[in-house]
């Protein structure tokens, strides 16, 4: 597993362009369908929600919050995918499909996340708190499902489809269900370091 902490790339454009690979790479590793790389880059809105993210991410820390904010609700309006500036997303995050995806303000998200189309990491209070989920890493959110609260979902995690969630989970959890219960698995292997290099 490559551990964000420890990535300290020389250049920024090297990050840059690091992390442009990093997400098709997660595209074509999560979708069986993905065809050529020009095919991603030009066909899936997940991947376009990600790269507006990024972008209204930078204005937002920046302290640009308007133009944030504006970025990142013209993204919205192209993809279909509301990704808050404000929330926290790690690297290689996949939206397959995309449609009707809403990530709140205060969301952190880990690394190696798979998010289906109608996915909400939604808050349940209106007090200026955190108040939406962290997920963890190489987490699967399957199509539908909303996770509401500060809750924490722990890494190697999966919710099911169309699963309301509003407690907090363990790592290797697998969550289904209105509400949501969970059931343990057994740990998954992590993703040899070699996995990423692209
Ligand atoms: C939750 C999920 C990860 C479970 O996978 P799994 O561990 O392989 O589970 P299984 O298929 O063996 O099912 C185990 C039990 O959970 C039930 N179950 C599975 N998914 C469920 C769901 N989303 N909601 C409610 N129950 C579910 C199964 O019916 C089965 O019940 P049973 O033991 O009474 O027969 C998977 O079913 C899922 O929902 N993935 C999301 C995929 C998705 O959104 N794809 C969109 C592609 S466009």
């Amino acid at each position: 597993m490559v551990n964000s902490q420890t990535y300290r790339p020389r250049h920024r454009v090297d990050a840059f362009f690091r992390t442009i690979r990093e997400d098709i790479y997660a595209v074509r590793k999560g979708d069986p369908a993905a065809l050529s790389k020009i095919s991603i880059v030009l066909n899936y809105s997940g991947l376009h929600a990600v790269w507006g993210y990024r972008i209204a991410r930078a204005l937002w820390v920046r302290n640009r919050k308007l133009l944030g904010r504006s970025v990142s609700q013209f993204t919205r309006f192209l993809t279909g995918i509301e990704i808050h500036p404000g929330a926290q997303i790690g690297r290689r995050l996949f939206i397959d499909h995309g449609m009707g995806v809403v990530i709140g303000e205060t969301a952190e998200v880990g690394d190696d996340v798979l998010i289906y189309h109608g996915v909400t990491l939604g808050g349940v209070s209106t007090k200026k708190v955190k108040r939406h989920p962290t997920i963890g890493d190489r987490v699967m959110i399957g199509a539908g499902a909303k996770l509401l609260g500060p809750i924490e979902i722990g890494s190697d995690s999966s919710v099911g489809a169309n699963s309301v969630v509003t407690k907090s989970a363990p790592p290797n959890s697998i969550l289904t269900g209105v509400p949501a219960r969970a059931r343990s698995r057994a740990p998954q292997l992590a993703h040899e370091p070699g996995d990423w290099i692209i």
